[in-house]
């Protein structure tokens, strides 16, 4: 039985931020943040939105009733979670009125978190055949006005249906994985910022992928030559190159070329959005399957995934037949230009703009943001989702 994704949808806040904007203001060369770094825009989240309405609205537009029926898991892969004990799987699966019969669970491991879940999915989809469940990675990333890791901050949220028989990808051979206890990013309960030691963070992302590509050549017998393209976790998007460059000697210049080539389509939407934290590596994969539109059905797409702290996954996929009717690709390029830029003063503005963190009641006005679900406001300690449509 074949096991892999059946859909994949993303949201993003409808507020931008231009980075060679934000670079002026910050006294740096432009150059830094759209070449050094990678990143065009940066995706800015109202106080309307946090990692539920993200992931619910991702998933929102992809689901179907026959979906609504029949996902009896949902896996909400996050690092930014708005409770310590309640997970947003729970109000995701009210707000998008999923069968009650269903596991409701947060899963955390940094960015890693709904790869992780993917994983349990499978198992679950092994063991159920007919079911589908719903996988989700939300994360609003933020490091902290004029930090070294503002440039690569950013919020959204990807959503997927795992199921048997997928129309999209199917997963394929083993995985290879590492765990490492080390501290590169992190963020302890008190802060609602992330920790990063930056240099160190990425050194450890090369040493795990090389290390997880090491253990995966010899798991499958395969070699780079085998995959079309390969999608990366993308804090911002230099990072995966920086990693792909680690390896990529090893095969033909053809080769090399065609990963280069397709690594780049691979980081477009990431380049505008920014560091998803948990969804960016499906972000990236969505950003291959809808940019390129002559990637063929049956290629071969590795997928390495990263959580700092650390925890590294090397994966693949198999494209299925007429996989590219069943993207959501018009939608989601409407969703990019229907987006607004904002100006640095604003951009702080909206950063420094706080839910109360004394408990006291809020109420938000939600007219500004035209998302179909935001957060409404805090009564009794308790966050007020609605769904406008
Ligand atoms: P930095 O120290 O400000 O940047 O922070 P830099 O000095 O290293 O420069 C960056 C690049 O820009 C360099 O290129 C420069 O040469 C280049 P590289 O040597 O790296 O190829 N540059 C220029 N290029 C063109 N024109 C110019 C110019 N000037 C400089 N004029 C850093 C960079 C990424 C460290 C920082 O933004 C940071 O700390 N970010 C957050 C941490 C992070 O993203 N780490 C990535 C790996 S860890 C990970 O992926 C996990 C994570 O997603 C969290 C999770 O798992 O939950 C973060």
């Amino acid at each position: 039985m074949e096991i892999g994704i059946d859909k994949i949808g993303f949201y993003a806040p409808h507020l931008f931020l231009d980075m060679n904007k934000l670079a002026v203001e910050r006294n740096v060369e432009p150059a830094k943040f759209t070449i050094g770094i990678g990143q065009e825009k940066m995706a800015v989240p109202p106080i309307t939105q946090d990692s539920v309405t993200l992931a619910a609205n991702a998933a929102l537009n992809i689901l179907d009733e026959e979906d609504q029926e029949k996902i009896d898991v949902v896996l909400f892969g996050t690092e930014t979670g708005i409770d310590h004990s309640k997970s947003g799987a729970v109000y995701v699966h009210r707000l998008l009125g999923i069968n009650p019969n269903a596991r409701a669970v947060e899963v955390k491991q940094a960015c890693y978190g709904a790869t992780a879940a993917i994983q349990m999915a499978k198992g679950h989809i092994a063991l159920n055949p007919e079911s589908r469940v719903l996988v989700l990675g939300s994360d609003i990333a933020r490091y902290g006005l004029n930090t070294g890791g503002e440039a690569t901050q950013g919020a959204g949220a990807v959503a997927m249906i795992i199921s048997a028989e997928p129309r999209v990808m199917a997963f394929e051979g083993p995985s290879a994985y590492l765990t490492d206890d080390i501290m590169d990013f992190w963020r302890p309960v008190y802060s609602d910022k992330a920790m990063v030691d930056g240099k160190f963070s990425n050194e450890q992302y090369i040493s795990f992928f090389s290390k997880v590509w090491e253990q995966y050549k010899k798991k499958t017998d395969l070699t780079l030559a085998d995959f079309e393209a390969i999608c990366f976790h993308l804090p911002y998007t230099k990072m995966g190159k920086k990693a792909l460059r680690a390896v990529i000697d090893e095969t033909s210049e053809a080769v090399q070329e065609r990963l280069m080539e397709n690594y780049q389509v691979s980081t477009q939407y990431n380049r505008n959005v920014g560091n998803i934290y948990t969804g960016s590596l499906y972000l990236s994969l969505l950003s291959l399957l809808e940019e390129k539109a002559e990637l063929a059905e049956g290629s071969l797409v590795g997928l390495f995934s990263y959580g700092s702290g650390a925890v590294g996954e090397f994966f693949a996929g198999r494209l299925q037949p007429n996989y590219r009717k069943h993207l959501f690709t018009e939608q989601h390029q409407e969703l990019f230009v229907s987006r607004k830029e904002i100006s640095v003063e604003e951009y702080e503005e909206i950063f420094e703009e706080t839910l109360p963190s004394d408990g006291r009641s809020i109420e938000l006005d939600i007219h500004e943001d035209p998302a179909a679900i935001c957060l409404s406001g805090i009564k009794e300690h308790s966050r007020q989702y609605i769904n406008k449509q």
